[in-house]
């Protein structure tokens, strides 16, 4: 197939010849902020970060966390904006620009970011779910809701709605929807973290999340859990942000965006700890209950409150965790399309198509396994599979990735700042030796981990 046959624009990036493919571009850099947002700001924040901070240390995690989210995620967010915008392409496109041989990587992250999205959107339904089920007043236990097909429906409309935005495009869908959701949902947060702050459960709340056990600094499993989630939450590593740069508008600031994007992505997910932790602890159950906390622990803490502010506070939570989730899952699915459009020269309909196909084969296991189907493969749930591979395993792989491709044979400063600016340097020596020997170091100290279980399995 015609990987090294883009159309005429990106030439050889090294030689710094090639002009950006014209394509279109968000109308502000405010729309690129927001959307860039909406992509960073997902279930890990709402839905993953409290929990793994809560069982990594509680104020300690944020210590890691952050240095995670500067040292490492920013610079990568940088890399992967400026050569979206440097190219006007997207993954396949910007990898192809750095050297021919790259290209097929960039399908290999297309394809990673695909399965990503398959199991991402079950969540999101699951989101979408307790948000309808809310509104007709009932909140149903997890074991209840995944029960029946409800996993399958609700994964159905998440496609849908995703698919929506981006068939109207870049403009009028993936902007509008990010200028008008991202507020909304900032909005709801703080709301329900004002009321969290009313509850009899908000001192111990702040205890466990805030009240740093620095013991927890001496454990690698820490530092680890720290740089996964720093990565998967501000979205680096699977092309999604080579895709929304390629579609900044012109003379745009990139590294300064990016550290707006960044902030806010980490603030969010701080204030979500700030209103899940309240509730939980309000309702009285143990805040280790780990991923069933936002679908398991909440709703009976909903339930627990009474008529009316249950009811409030439990829609306006599945309202602003589906939101979250599909702006998140709007960009995985843009990035999909356009990379198998660029790789395989396909007109935009027909890569959405295909993708959509995909989407559907891909997703509807993950979304059996937790039906009354309950799939499940080598005995665990199909999802939880599918999450291991990508979100846990394969996510450091495709930083390393874009950082070998990007960083060191794709370097262009995007036009914003001389290269040689101290700031500029900073970030080249980030991705070319931080980032590489950081995530080396958590690969191995995995393998390692994994070898000790294979030969010792109880424990030992
Ligand atoms: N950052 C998103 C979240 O926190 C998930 C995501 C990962 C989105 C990678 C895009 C790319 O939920």
């Amino acid at each position: 197939m015609p990987l090294n046959a883009l159309p005429r624009g990106t030439g050889d990036a090294a030689s710094g010849k090639e002009q950006p493919i014209a394509g279109p571009k968000f109308a502000s850099r405010f729309g690129f902020i927001m959307a860039a947002t909406g992509s960073a700001v997902g279930l890990g924040n709402i839905w993953r970060f409290p929990f793994v901070a809560g069982e990594n240390g509680g104020g300690a995690f944020l210590l890691p966390y952050v240095m995670a989210v500067v040292l490492l995620g920013l610079p990568v967010m940088i890399i992967e904006i400026r050569a979206g915008s440097g190219t006007g392409r997207g993954v396949v496109g910007a990898f192809q620009a750095a050297s021919k041989r790259a290209a097929p990587f960039g399908l290999l992250i297309a394809g990673a970011s695909l399965l990503l999205l398959s199991y991402y959107l079950v969540v999101t339904g699951w989101a979408i779910g307790y948000l309808v089920h809310g509104v007709a007043d009932q909140r149903p236990g997890f074991d209840t809701f995944t029960s029946g097909a409800n996993s399958v429906w609700f994964f159905l409309a998440a496609v849908a709605l995703t698919t929506g935005i981006v068939v109207l495009g870049v403009n009028k869908g993936i902007e509008l929807s990010s200028l008008f959701l991202m507020p909304a949902l900032v909005v709801i947060l703080l709301g329900l973290a004002v009321y969290g702050m009313t509850l009899p459960g908000r001192g111990e709340a702040l205890r466990f999340f805030l009240a740093p056990d620095f013991a927890a600094l001496s454990d690698p499993a820490v530092w680890i859990r720290a740089f996964g989630q720093a990565f998967f939450s501000v979205g680096v590593g699977m092309g999604v942000l080579i895709t929304y740069g390629s579609y900044l508008p012109r003379g745009t600031d990139v590294t300064k965006s990016s550290i707006v994007v960044a902030a806010a992505d980490t603030s969010i997910a701080i204030l979500a700890g700030l209103v899940v932790f309240p509730l939980a602890f309000s309702f009285g159950s143990s805040p280790g209950a780990g991923p069933g906390l936002a679908f398991d622990t909440l709703p009976q803490a909903f339930d627990s409150f009474g008529a009316p502010t249950g009811y409030f506070v439990g829609v306006l939570f599945y309202a602003a965790l589906s939101v979250a989730a599909i702006t998140s899952a709007v960009s995985l699915l843009e990035t999909a399309v356009v990379s198998i459009g660029d790789a395989f020269r396909l007109r935009r309909a027909i890569g959405l198509g295909l993708v959509i196909t995909a989407l559907l084969l891909l997703g509807l296991p993950s979304a059996l396994s937790y039906s009354g189907n309950g799939l499940q493969v080598l005995g665990r749930p199909f999802l939880d599979l599918a999450d291991t591979l990508v979100g846990t395993l394969w996510l450091p792989i495709g930083v390393l990735v874009t950082v070998i491709v990007l960083g060191w044979l794709y370097r262009r400063d995007g036009g914003e700042s001389s290269d040689t600016s101290r700031l500029n340097r900073l970030i080249a020596w980030s991705v070319q030796w931080l980032v590489p020997s950081a995530i080396v170091a958590v690969l191995g100290a995995m393998l390692l981990d994994l070898l000790r279980h294979r030969i010792v399995p109880h424990g030992g």
